[in-house]
Order: structure tokens, then sequence, then C-alpha cells
């Protein structure tokens, strides 16, 4: 069995630190419980000195935790941060104080502007205080990744001797590469009397784009807990991003010697949630949790994830909660890809009308960035209508515009395989293209209305246009046309229905 790693989350601190992501206690009760339902095993809830809503959300969130997680309050090395954070975390059945001060040269020369044995003695000195609120203390050694590796055992040695129960180990500036990193906790984890009935915790920062690694580095050399937020949301470049080391440590969890508790099938609803409330939005990019994670574009991914998922992926969508492996249709998708989404949709074709249904979408593709399952829809349906065709319009050139006038010239094949090109003019680029059609078909419409939807997303989209046409008889006939272009469709959808008062004709004179 490996070892178990805790999952601290500081989504609710750190994270609530990324510029813009500011959250009130009611949102942040909202991500508390999805936090519950991810089972993590510690919640860092705020900083109760730092605000009146701060304080509050450690009350609420301490409540609503019961025995289910450690809730945290995190204070600077200041009596009064401690006192506040001892009287927010009242409520809650497992609660840590969190507190410490930076021990790198940087932080006690410019920030706090005192020496070496001042800076033990303080450290020392806020784990007893907080010691004599709670059992739960952890100490956080801030830029411990710049600090002088003597310096920083010398600290961790004197915080351990006075109680502390956790040790963070932070690389606040991200500053760190993962295998040095690694060794300054394995020098902890060897050097620190002890060390082995404490926990040493990871916190790392992204501002090289490693806090994963980095945090993966101090499991493998010792640490048994790791502090990340969901998303990687946080100062600056963000944290370590907590399903990232979740989904990592289930992979490799022999090589780290670690897993996790966590539901990793309540990760993809935690990113969302956090996304929305936070309205931080996630790169598509982004591993685990990002839009693309699971989406495949180019043909030759496509056929290998139809044939066999894992041949490019490594994790099962389902695993983490998403809908499931996506195949993009654009441009670069095959015709397996086409083939496969099209019989998802209920469609199959032979060979040869498959041939010409992958032409139209590669055409439809060509003009779009992405071929949405709507676009298809209606791909299949204007075949249709073009297969019980006595006319089809080939092509259509419309100019128009102030102060042109409308004129347009048509292009229309019969059953017969004769083709026609027409040209008129009208009162609008429609109309137009109605008298161009009505020079070559052998009957007469009256169109009485005329509609035009969206039927699929973005600029591109494809628009549908339904027209009813009167014939002579009074009969009224419907028609639709689609295509990128709404005149077009318009003159297609006029097509139609021309076609379907013709057949219908035939039908009745049949009969
Ligand atoms: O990055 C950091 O050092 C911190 C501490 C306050 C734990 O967030
Ligand atoms: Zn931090």
């Amino acid at each position: 069995m490996t070892r178990k790693i805790a999952i601290f989350d500081t989504t609710l601190r750190d994270g609530e630190q990324s510029p813009g992501a500011s959250m009130n206690t009611e949102e942040k009760l909202v991500i508390a419980q999805q936090l519950l339902r991810l089972h993590v095993d510690v919640i860092e809830a705020g900083f109760p000195v730092s605000s009146p809503g701060d304080f509050r959300s450690v009350q609420e969130i301490g409540r609503l935790a019961g025995d289910d997680a450690v809730v945290v309050g995190l204070t600077r090395a200041v009596e009064r941060d401690i006192d506040r954070a001892a009287e927010a975390l009242s409520t809650a059945r497992r609660p840590r104080i969190h507190t410490g001060l930076g021990v790198s040269p940087q932080h006690l020369a410019e920030k706090l502007r005192i020496g070496e044995d001042e800076c033990v003695e303080r450290a020392v000195h806020c784990v007893r205080y907080a010691k004599r609120y709670v059992q739960d203390v952890e100490f956080y050694a801030e830029d411990a990744g710049r600090a002088d590796q003597a310096f920083l055992e010398r600290v961790i040695q004197a915080v351990v001797r006075a109680g502390a129960t956790v040790v963070n180990i932070p690389d606040t500036t991200g500053y760190q590469l993962p295998d040095d990193f690694g060794r300054r906790i394995r020098g902890l984890a060897d050097n620190v009397c002890g060390i082995e009935d404490v926990t040493i915790s990871v916190h790392t920062h992204n501002d090289l784009g490693m806090a994963t690694a980095l945090a993966l580095a101090g499991v493998k050399n010792g640490a048994r807990q790791v502090e990340c937020t969901i998303n990687g949301l946080g100062e600056r470049a963000g944290n370590t991003a907590l399903e990232e080391v979740v989904m990592a440590l289930r992979m490799h969890g022999e090589e780290l010697d670690g897993h996790t508790d966590v539901v990793t099938t309540e990760l993809t609803r935690a990113s969302r949630l956090v996304s929305r409330i936070t309205g931080m939005q996630v790169q598509a990019n982004k591993a685990i949790v990002g839009a693309n994670a699971f989406a495949h574009s180019s043909g030759i991914h496509q056929d290998g994830v139809l044939k066999a998922r894992d041949t490019y992926e490594i994790i099962d969508p389902a695993d983490v909660g998403a809908a499931g492996s996506e195949i993009v249709l654009s441009a670069r998708s095959g015709r397996a890809a086409l083939r496969h989404r099209l019989g998802e949709l209920g469609h199959s074709f032979d060979d040869q009308d498959f041939d010409e249904v992958y032409q139209r979408f590669l055409e439809i593709a060509d003009q779009k960035k992405e071929v949405f399952d709507e676009d298809l829809e209606s791909m299949v349906q204007e075949r249709d209508r073009e297969t019980r065709a006595v006319y089809v319009l080939d092509a259509l050139q419309v100019s128009c515009g102030d102060p042109l006038v409308p004129t347009a010239t048509a292009t229309v094949t019969d059953e017969t395989g004769a083709t026609r090109v027409t040209c008129a003019t009208g009162t609008g680029p429609v109309d137009a293209a109605y008298r161009a059609i009505d020079q070559v078909v052998t009957v007469h419409g009256d169109l009485q209305e005329f509609s035009v939807k969206s039927v699929t997303r973005g600029i591109d989209a494809i628009g549908e246009v339904t027209v009813r046409v009167q014939a002579d008889d009074g009969t009224p006939f419907t028609g639709r046309g689609a295509d990128n272009d709404i005149v077009v469709s318009s003159a297609k959808a006029y097509v139609n229905a021309i076609n379907r008062m013709i057949l219908t004709a035939r039908s009745r004179q049949e009969a």
C-alpha cells in the first residue's frame, strides 16, 4: 500500500488571491460543499484577520465541514492574527491554525527587516501561541524555495520542537527546479529530528509553469501533504492545480509512493463550479479539466481514438467526470471520424453515398473552424431534399446594395440533366433569386411566408430558411434550405417547395 497524501485545498484562500477572483461567503460555501464532495482532507477557508468576510467564511465553513475535513485559518506570525483565527475556527470540529513567516534572505532583509535569530524566535513563538488554542498547528516557511537550506532546516527543527504538527515548505515565488526542490524536502526529511512525527507539506507556485512538477518532486522526497487549488488558481501564475496532482498520483502512485482519497469523478464539476463563481475561465488546453483535454482534432488521432481510446488518451474522461472523448470535426478530420459521428447521429450511407457526403462535409469544414452536430444534421437533411429533387440549384450569384439594382444569376439543373442559367432583377436579393428560378421551373408558386433561423453556432453559422409557397390551386407547400449564405438558403428553400409541388401533382395524377 502506498502512503496517503493529504490534499490541502487552498482555492478559498490562495486561490482567491488571484486578481479578480474574490468571492463572498455564500459563494465560498458552495465551493466548500464541492470540496467536501471531492473528499479533500483539508480546506483552507480564509485569512480571518484580513476582513469580516474572511472571518465569517472560516466560521461558516468550519460549521459546514464537521468531521469531514480539517478547516484552516491562515495567519501571519502575529498574536492578533492568531487570536482572530482561533475565534473564527471555534465552530470547526477539526480546526487548524496555519501560521508562519518569511525565511529567505529577501524576506528577512527586505520585508521583515530582521536577522535569522529573530526569525527563529518569531517562528517558535507563533507556533507556541497558536498551540494555546488548537492542537493542530501548521507552520509555513514562506519563500522556502529561495532560503538557505541550513537556515531552513534550523527554522523547521525549531518549530517541530515547539509542537508544529505540519510544516509547510512553500516555493512561494515558483522559482525552483523540481530536482532541487525535491532535494530540499529530502534534506529536511533526513536532517530534522522528530520530523517523522510531523507532516511535511509542499505549497508550490506556477511562475515557471512547474508547480505540479515541484509538488510531485516534494512528494517523491517525503512530503505527505500537497497544497493546491482547483484550476490552479492563485497569486500571479497560480498554485499547483489540485486536479493535476490528484490524477498524477493516480497514474503514477507506485513511483511516487502515494495515493489520495479524492473522488476524481467530481473533478470536472469542481472545475466548472470554481470557474463560474470566480469568473476565471479555464484555458481550453488546461490539463484534465480544459475544454480540449479529451478532444481530438487531427484525422490520424481521431482514427486512432476510434479504434482504441488509449492510443491517444491516458485518462478515461469518465474517471474525472468529463462527458467523454470528443471528436472535433474540422477540415482535418478523416472519413472514419465523419462516418462514426454520422452513425452516432443515426445516419448511415453506402460507400458511394458516403463519398458525396464527405465531399459536402469538406466544403462546410472549409468555411467553418468546427463542424457541429447541427451542421451535420442540416447537411444530411439538405442532401435528402436534393436526392428527391426535380430541380437542383447548382449555383447562385447575387449582387445587391445601395444604390445597386438587386440582380441574381441562377444555375439550375433539371431531372433530365439539362442545365440552364438565368438572370433576373428584383426588389431585393431574394426576390431577384426567386425570379431567376421562376424562369426555369415549369410551375408557378406564390410566396406566402418566409422565415430564417440560425441552426448552428457562431458568426459562420448555417442559416435555415423555411418558405410557404401556394400553388395556383391554392395548395400550400413548405420548402426548406440551409447554407452559410442565407440568400442561397432562401433560393434552395424555394426550389425545394417547387419540387414538392411538382412531385405532389405527379403522384396525384398517378393515383
Ligand atoms: O505562497 C506562500 O508562501 C503562501 C503561504 C502563506 C503559505 O501562500
Ligand atoms: Zn501561496
